[in-house]
């Protein structure tokens, strides 16, 4: 499989959705739809959609039953990058390769950016046709669970109020599983639900992407210590200044690389149920995830 094509391609289809589904930048107010383009479209490397799209192929659905759900999660990960980057939380200039939204707009239009990125996502997913063993109840819980006060924010709560503290493995652990990989889960979980998979696939995939959700955000702050701001796209740096809790700065550098591995191990074990080549993006995927520079 040439990975480089397949990604270039899957994000081209991704950001022409987006680009429909988006109010364009003349339309009342201007100004917001302005800030939610200017973040949704400065080059994010599209993972979670890219991996809906992924996990529906794995259970042979069509990658068109797949698109709305794949764009409302990339929404609803633009807007948490929007907020993340506010002076009351992370304090970031620099995103995705560019001026954080609150540096080009001011912080009012950001948190509002932020809050319509959110909401565009269900209105997103409502367009999406269900399939017969998951109707839109179901695809809505499972995207306003992952996203909500439990989950994504529940983890986001958790990192800064673990900030300049002594953090234990199991609180670095709550953290990751519910600011990152909860998301990163149901994006695969949604891709499968598009494409109708029975209850074994679906466990297949929800151990598979919680397994690479957790990996991911331990390789994210692998790479806080390890790379360029430039490499990023984002301030390198940033999660030793704010005494965050992360990997390196719990267990070291070697050892988060290791539990990264692991981790990573995990989630190709977990896609054994599938057959030969029917989940070789999801393995491409998780291999280019763990080497990644950026
Ligand atoms: C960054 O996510 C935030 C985390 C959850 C670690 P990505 O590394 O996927 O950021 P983009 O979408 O490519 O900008
Ligand atoms: C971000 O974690 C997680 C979410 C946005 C939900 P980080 O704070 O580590 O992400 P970066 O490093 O700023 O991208
Ligand atoms: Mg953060
Ligand atoms: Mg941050
Ligand atoms: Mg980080």
């Amino acid at each position: 499989m040439n990975l480089k094509a397949y990604l270039r391609s899957r994000r081209k289809e991704i950001d022409r959705a987006l680009d429909y589904y988006l109010p364009k930048t003349n339309v009342k107010p201007a100004t917001l739809h302005k800030a939610m383009r200017y973040s949704l479209f400065a080059g994010g490397k599209r993972l979670r959609p890219i991996l809906c799209l992924a996990a529906a192929e794995a259970c042979r659905g069509k990658v068109s039953n797949a698109l709305p759900l794949a764009c409302a999660l990339e929404c609803i990960h633009t807007y948490s990058l929007v907020h993340d980057d506010l002076p009351s939380m992370d304090n970031d200039d620099y995103r995705r390769g560019r001026p954080t939204c609150h540096k080009v707009f001011g912080e009012g239009i950001a948190v509002l950016a932020g809050d319509a990125l959110l909401t565009i996502a269900f209105e997103i997913v409502s367009r999406a046709k269900p399939a017969p063993r998951y109707d839109m109840s179901i695809l809505l819980r499972e995207i306003a669970v992952a996203a909500g006060s439990q989950k994504l924010i529940a983890g986001q709560v958790a990192d800064l109020e673990a900030e300049g503290r002594k953090v234990k493995r199991d609180q670095l652990r709550f953290i990751h599983e519910n600011k990152t990989a909860a998301i990163l889960k149901s994006s695969i979980r949604l891709g499968a639900m598009s494409a109708n998979a029975d209850a074994k696939k679906l466990r297949a995939v929800t151990q598979f992407g919680h397994g690479l959700g957790l990996a991911f955000q331990v390789i994210d702050d692998i790479l806080d210590v390890t790379q360029s701001s430039e490499i990023l796209g984002k301030s390198a740096g940033k999660d030793i200044a704010a005494k965050k809790a992360t990997y390196p700065a719990v267990i070291g550098l070697e050892k988060s690389r290791a539990e990264a591995r692991r981790l990573t191990r995990q989630a190709h074990d977990a896609l054994s149920v599938f057959r030969d080549g029917e989940a070789e993006p999801l393995h491409c995927l998780a291999n280019y995830l763990l080497e990644r520079e950026y």
